[in-house]
């Protein structure tokens, strides 16, 4: 008969004799822990106010019990597997009977050094139903070839009963055989990505599905995954559970199985349960397409409020995802859709995330009220803001560059730029103006992403002029100027004037007359952003279109009041001055800030 080992002196028949019962219990193969057993090994906890430890193996089967506390439990002598990535089989569901199941430095050298697949804590409570566990996991190596560990919990028993065992120990143990703990992309992780095509899906905006499969492909890229197999579907809606339905899904398990894929991406949101579902079935990570998007996003923020509002918007769709039935902890292995903004990991505690949520809304409520106080303050000066907006590589950033002369990060990748940028631009004739670049748009922007940039987007908003830039050289620009123009619906942009600038006309083969016919429509230019071609007429066009923020008059300034003569030259571009018989004759285009100031000069 198996053994109870430990210190088990001075315990009754009785209790020992439940305790030897322990090992009759099985967990499902997919659960981390059951709440019978659980429950079971927190009531003998009161019973005798002792440790009790319990090991089980891969199958679910209760190998070995052992009562004590955690310096005073010896390791079953477990016929573990070895090999340096690989977990030991084995994962340990221990009671702690002070009712804290926060994790002991005991218990996580222990997890450590024998590898074990989880250390589990229950932390006993009189009501033991109200007992709660965290539980640690090896989720790396570090550079010091010593393992990392994450920490989850606490969850209630309930909750933890729900844990998909099977995936989290795959990702745990994929993610140790990688060698990286933080991040498991840089090893490139090995994608497939799936579309559904189904009726009533919403304007596609003259989009095909191939098309938008394309460009999460290049979403995927920028994110730094490798695809390796792309799966579209039909149906006639999209299954509640499977999404793609359960049959296809099973298709896209052999195959990922096959072709040691790593993570599968979906263009389209998924619901968290389908989520769920869908990552159970395959055992490997599963995200969507706004997952995808935050995921780039949390890479490629870099001003203080552009990380903010990303993390913001990657909590506030982690969330449902933890909060469902169970601890999404495929999540945990790090990589695509875990990373958060800069240096950051994502938290994954759903307390810690609503704390979080709340201190980051009233962080970004401070930042942009900074933000409205610069605006505010241009706005008073009676500069012209001229916003660029455009699709997600077309070139925004570049035109910023040539016009301003300066140096923004510019990148054959998708959304290189996330935080609005503003710079000083000179225009002919003295005048001056704010440009201001912004996040790249795209096809079906996931809405959140269109709530939490909202704010950074008010530049744009509120800017008296937009330049739409447009890749003249991509296939789809049509639909991309589209989508544009769709988000630009959706933040609620309307009649603001707008000079479309249709750039890269560079990469337009010799015999397209393309250009030229663009040219002809109102309002458009063709320029080559990274040549500087046709950025003269551009200026030229846009200090045109900003001209109604000043005035251009014919000043006659008594010499009484010369002084003011002085003050039009500091203030506006004078291009004309005479010396009349009792006064100066100036002509001088001025902000019309200064209109009360000066009207009284004008004939
Ligand atoms: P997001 O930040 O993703 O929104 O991109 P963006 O619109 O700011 O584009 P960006 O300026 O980063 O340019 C994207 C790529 O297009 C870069 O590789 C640029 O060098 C290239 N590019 C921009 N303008 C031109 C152009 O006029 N001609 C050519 N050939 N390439 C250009």
């Amino acid at each position: 008969m198996p053994e109870i080992s430990g210190n088990i002196k001075g315990i009754k028949n009785f209790v020992l004799n439940d305790l030897q019962k322990l090992y009759d219990f099985q967990v499902d193969k997919s659960q981390l822990v059951s709440v019978e057993l659980c429950l079971e090994i927190a009531r003998l906890t009161q019973e005798i106010n002792r440790e009790i430890s319990v090991f089980l193996d891969r199958s679910g089967k209760v190998e070995a019990v052992n009562v004590g506390d955690s310096n005073t439990v010896n390791l079953p002598n477990l016929n573990s597997r070895r090999g340096t990535t690989r977990l030991n089989g084995y994962r340990c569901l221990h009671t702690h009977p002070d009712g804290n199941s926060n994790l002991s430095s005991v218990d996580i050298s222990a997890l450590k050094l024998n590898r074990l697949d989880a250390m589990i804590a229950i932390g006993v409570v009189q009501n033991i139903e109200q007992s709660e566990l965290s539980f640690a996991l090896l989720t790396g190596i570090d550079e010091h070839d010593d393992f990392l560990v994450g920490i989850f919990g606490p969850a209630a028993l309930t909750e933890a009963e729900q844990i998909f065992f099977p995936n989290l120990v795959a990702t745990v143990e994929k993610s140790i055989a990688k060698n990286n703990g933080t991040n498991l992309a840089d090893g490139h992780e090995r994608a497939i990505i799936v579309s559904l095509e189904y009726q009533g899906m919403g304007d596609m905006l003259g989009w095909t599905m191939e098309d938008s499969l394309e460009e999460l492909k290049q979403l995927a890229d920028t994110a730094g995954a490798e695809v390796v197999g792309r799966f579209m579907q039909k149906r006639p809606k999209p299954d509640p559970a499977f999404y793609i339905g359960q049959g296809k899904v099973h298709d896209l398990a052999l195959y990922a199985q096959a072709n040691e894929v790593d993570l599968c991406i979906f263009d389209d949101e998924l619901s968290p349960a389908q989520q769920r579902n869908i990552e159970e079935a395959l055992g490997i990570h599963v995200i969507d397409r706004t997952g995808l998007i935050l995921d780039i996003f949390a890479q490629r923020a870099r001003t203080n409020e552009g990380k903010l509002q990303v993390e913001l918007a990657q909590l506030q769709y982690m969330l449902p995802r933890i909060m469902g039935k169970g601890l999404s902890l495929s999540r945990l292995g790090g990589g695509i859709g875990t990373r958060g903004a800069g240096e950051t990991k994502l938290e994954l505690d759903r307390r810690h995330i609503r704390d979080r949520i709340a201190y980051i809304k009233t962080c970004i409520e401070k930042v942009k009220g900074v933000r409205d106080l610069h605006r505010a303050g241009r706005a008073k000066a009676n500069v012209p803001t001229v916003g660029i907006v455009g699709y997600t590589n077309a070139g925004k950033s570049t035109l910023l560059n040539t016009l301003t002369n300066s140096d923004i990060y510019a990148m054959d990748q998708l959304f290189a730029t996330l935080d609005p940028t503003s710079r000083q631009l000179n225009l002919p004739n003295n005048q001056e103006a704010v440009l201001t670049d912004t996040v790249g748009f795209i096809q079906r922007l996931p809405h959140q992403l269109v709530a939490a940039f909202r704010s950074t987007l008010e530049d744009t908003i509120e800017a008296d002029l937009l330049l739409h830039v447009i890749d003249v050289s991509h296939p789809l620009y049509e639909e991309q100027s589209r989508a544009v123009y769709k988000v630009l619906e959706e933040i609620n942009v309307k009649d603001k004037p707008i000079i479309t600038v249709y750039n890269k006309i560079d990469k337009l083969p010799d015999n397209s007359n393309l250009a030229e016919q663009l040219a002809k429509e109102e309002n458009t230019i063709c320029i080559s952003a990274k040549k500087g071609l046709n950025m003269d007429n551009l200026l030229k066009l846009i200090a045109e279109k900003v001209k109604s923020k000043s005035l251009e008059a014919d000043f006659y300034v008594p010499y009484a009041d010369s002084s003011m003569v002085a003050k039009l030259h500091q203030i506006g571009n004078v291009t004309n001055e005479e010396y009349l018989e009792d006064c100066t004759k100036v002509h001088a285009t001025i902000p019309v800030m200064f209109e009360e100031q000066f009207k009284k000069y004008i004939k």
